[in-house]
């Protein structure tokens, strides 16, 4: 699967995601003022369904613009990461007892949205449409030859927008950072505008958006969407030494779990200035470059990093680049501090923002 979420394989999905994300800039755009004050993870959370759907699986679920409920993947996915969290700390009969109905339906409603795409595909074959479905189904561990039984490729399928459910709390603390530093946003379109123009954005000017790439960076750092990760020494054969870091100044066990906590490591004060201040330009080319390796770590660590960063970076360039370009965001609640509200990230979940199309 890596291979088909590698940089070069993320690129041929640009235009994709660049239409689910004007979909999302349409919706918001044709808002009117009596309207226009909205909470913007419920909708970036359908744009991220959508634009993961299309992207990897080649399903269109159209569900920015459907009217009714949002798209019950969403609620499953909710339930299920929520429950997942909590059950290990509940007495088994309670897990059982009580909770044990929602698990069960959450997780009936992902494997029916896995098996709405693996059907969508098979009715509806694209021999050349080589994307991860493509994989899941037809490859081959290079090792031992298996491929995955059809029951792993809907766990696989349903991984997916979980995995990628942090990159909407990012582009939502986005926003809620741009709300409190419009010299950020009169800077990024100045970029915007010199490379971009007013024709379409295209794959070929994301890397002369230096400025929005300090931007998202800046935006990773302090809304750290995935909020941590565990590390653990590899382990040494018959040595029960305690394993030595920092140059010596700390000693764990040989065998010691350790939980990476990112609103510390990302808001370290011995290496950012003022840490809680919104300042992309510390992001951007030689300032970022000097940078530790330690403080760079939103998409974890060795081999256990974020299988999606490529295709979660270009997310979020698309997407925040359009929302900049075409649209002014309005704090409605002036003062509003993001919470961490119990899951596994942290999320401006109730942020509310007044959006208009950008004035001229
Ligand atoms: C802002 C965006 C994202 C952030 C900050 C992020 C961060 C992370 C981190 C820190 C991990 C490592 C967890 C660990 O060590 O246990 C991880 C794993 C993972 N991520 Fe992401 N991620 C993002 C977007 C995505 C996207 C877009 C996808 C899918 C397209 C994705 C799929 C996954 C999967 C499947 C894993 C588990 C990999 C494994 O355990 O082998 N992520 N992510």
């Amino acid at each position: 699967m890596a291979p088909l979420l590698s940089a070069d394989a993320v690129a041929s999905h640009f235009r994709e995601v660049l239409s689910c994300t004007d979909e999302l800039v349409t919706k918001w755009s044709s808002l009117g003022d009596d309207t226009n004050k909205i909470q913007p993870f419920p909708d970036l959370n359908l744009l991220n369904l959508e634009a993961t759907t299309l992207t990897l699986f080649g399903k269109k679920l159209n569900c920015i613009t459907a009217d009714g409920p949002p798209h019950p993947m969403l609620q499953a996915m909710e339930d299920s990461t929520s429950e997942a969290m909590k059950r290990p700390t509940r007495p088994k009969l309670l897990n059982f007892l009580v909770y044990g109905s929602k698990f069960r339906r959450a997780t009936k409603a992902m494997r029916a949205y896995a098996q709405d795409v693996i059907d969508y595909r098979k009715a509806n074959p694209n021999p050349d449409r080589h994307d991860l479905l493509w994989a899941m189904q037809t490859a081959k561990d290079p090792e031992t030859g298996k491929s995955l039984t059809d029951s792993q490729v809907v766990d696989e399928i349903i991984s997916m927008p979980i995995g990628s459910s942090t990159a909407p709390c990012a582009v939502a603390a986005g926003i809620l950072f741009l709300t409190q530093n419009p010299h950020v946003v009169t800077r990024a379109r100045e970029e915007i505008d010199a490379v971009v123009g007013e024709g379409e954005l295209t794959e070929e000017h994301i890397p002369r958006l230096q400025y929005m790439a300090g931007v998202v960076r800046e935006t990773l750092r302090l809304s750290f969407a995935a909020p941590g990760f565990n590390i653990e020494p590899i382990p040494r054969e018959g040595d029960k030494s305690p394993v030595l870091l920092g140059g010596g100044k700390y000693e764990i066990a040989h065998d010691q779990a350790m939980i990476i906590v990112l609103a510390g490591v990302n808001r370290d004060p011995a290496v950012f200035e003022e840490p809680t201040a919104f300042r992309p330009e510390r992001m951007v080319g030689e300032a970022f470059e000097k940078l530790p390796a330690g403080v760079k770590k939103w998409f974890g660590n060795g081999k256990r990093e974020c299988i999606g960063k490529h295709w979660a970076w270009e997310f979020l360039v698309v997407v925040m680049t359009e929302l900049i370009r075409k649209l002014d965001f309005e704090a409605a609640e002036p003062g509003y501090a993001m919470k961490q509200d119990g899951w596994f990230n942290v999320r401006p979940i109730d942020l509310s923002v007044k959006v208009k199309p950008r004035a001229v």
